[in-house]
């Protein structure tokens, strides 16, 4: 028996227009949305894809697959929803025969609804235990680094995934102020250690939930891994888009594409190629697709949004 999953906040697709235009949806054409949510990206793809068009929906959180599935009922079979870390995309869509493909869509990091939940852990402004986990599978909680590891480890992990500059003080204090159970105890201990800038609207414990929100997911190692999964599926011609939020996701993605649209990728300098390797990727856009300053006032979530956006070439 499945419960209906009423999320009390609705995300809002991000640069819905320029995602379909990116990944060029044609009537008949078949699409990957590795990180499909509730489903609100992928409804306005099938929308655009119909009548013929088929979409394979993966997201790792259960209560994600759930809301896709309501919502994108009224495709049938057309549409497949499958709970599935993305790092498994070329797997998923091999299993149902469903490659080569006409697209495909990341639209990194986490949802509305993620960030609003009382369970979840991912926000300094909801008291909830230190979870942080996008899926049940994952072991490792975010409350394990805050509470177990050394002050060195924490430190370098939110130097590395948060670019907090005061991350030796912020590790500091948490550490002295040892056990913390929930998401406002870390964000307290964060204010403590660094305390407040004048004039900021940002809070000070952002960047610290960011690092211990990658690392609990792995979330830049499995990007690395899934962006060549992903274009392995892609056919001549067609498109891969990814929306990411922050730097170190983008520069994944940017070096990704830009080593996949070089015909050489020796060391520079070296006079003769010896790496063979040929252009695959051909960049869209260039640059970054931002969203327009109507589109963040409408919704601010969208703000850090950068998106990319690369065309498989003929061999
Ligand atoms: C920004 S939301 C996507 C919103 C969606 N495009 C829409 O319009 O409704 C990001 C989603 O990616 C999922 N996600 C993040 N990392 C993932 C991964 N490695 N594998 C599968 N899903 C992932 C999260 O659980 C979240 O539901």
């Amino acid at each position: 028996m499945t419960t209906m999953v009423q999320p009390s906040i609705r995300h809002e697709p991000v640069m819905l227009r320029e995602v379909i235009a990116g990944l060029n949806v044609r009537p008949g054409g078949r699409y990957v949305d590795c990180t499909v949510d509730g489903g609100g990206h992928a409804e306005a793809i099938m929308e655009a894809a119909s009548p013929g068009g088929a979409l394979v929906g993966l997201d790792q959180d259960p209560e994600a697959t759930e809301m896709a599935r309501e919502r994108l009922a009224r495709f049938g079979s057309a549409v497949s929803i499958v709970r599935s870390n993305f790092e498994n995309v070329d797997a998923v869509c091999r299993e149902r025969d469903f490659a080569p493909v006409n697209g495909v869509l990341f639209d990194l990091g986490l949802s509305s609804h993620q960030l609003a939940s009382a369970r979840r852990g991912f926000s300094f402004r909801t008291e909830s235990p230190l979870d942080m986990r996008f899926g049940p599978d994952q072991d490792e909680l975010a409350s394990h680094w805050v509470n177990d590891a050394s002050e060195e480890d924490l430190a370098d992990l939110i130097w590395r995934f948060g670019e907090e500059r005061e991350s030796r003080r912020i590790a500091r204090t948490i550490v002295r102020s040892r056990p913390l159970g929930t998401t406002i105890d870390l964000a307290k201990a964060v204010e403590q250690a660094v305390g407040r800038r004048p004039g900021s609207q940002t809070h000070p414990a952002t960047k610290t939930f960011q690092a211990l929100r990658i690392a609990v997911n792995q979330e830049l190692a499995i990007l690395a891994e899934a962006l060549p999964r992903a274009h392995g599926l892609l056919g001549f011609g067609s498109r891969l888009v990814v929306i990411s939020y922050h730097s170190l996701e983008d520069r994944i993605v940017k070096q990704f594409i830009a080593q996949e649209s070089r015909d050489c990728i020796c060391p520079p300098g070296q006079p003769v190629c010896t790496c063979g390797h040929k252009a695959t990727l051909k960049p869209i856009t260039r640059g970054v697709v931002t969203p327009s300053p109507e589109e963040i006032e409408r919704n601010p979530r969208a703000r850090s949004a950068k998106m990319r956006v690369a065309e498989r070439l003929a061999a």
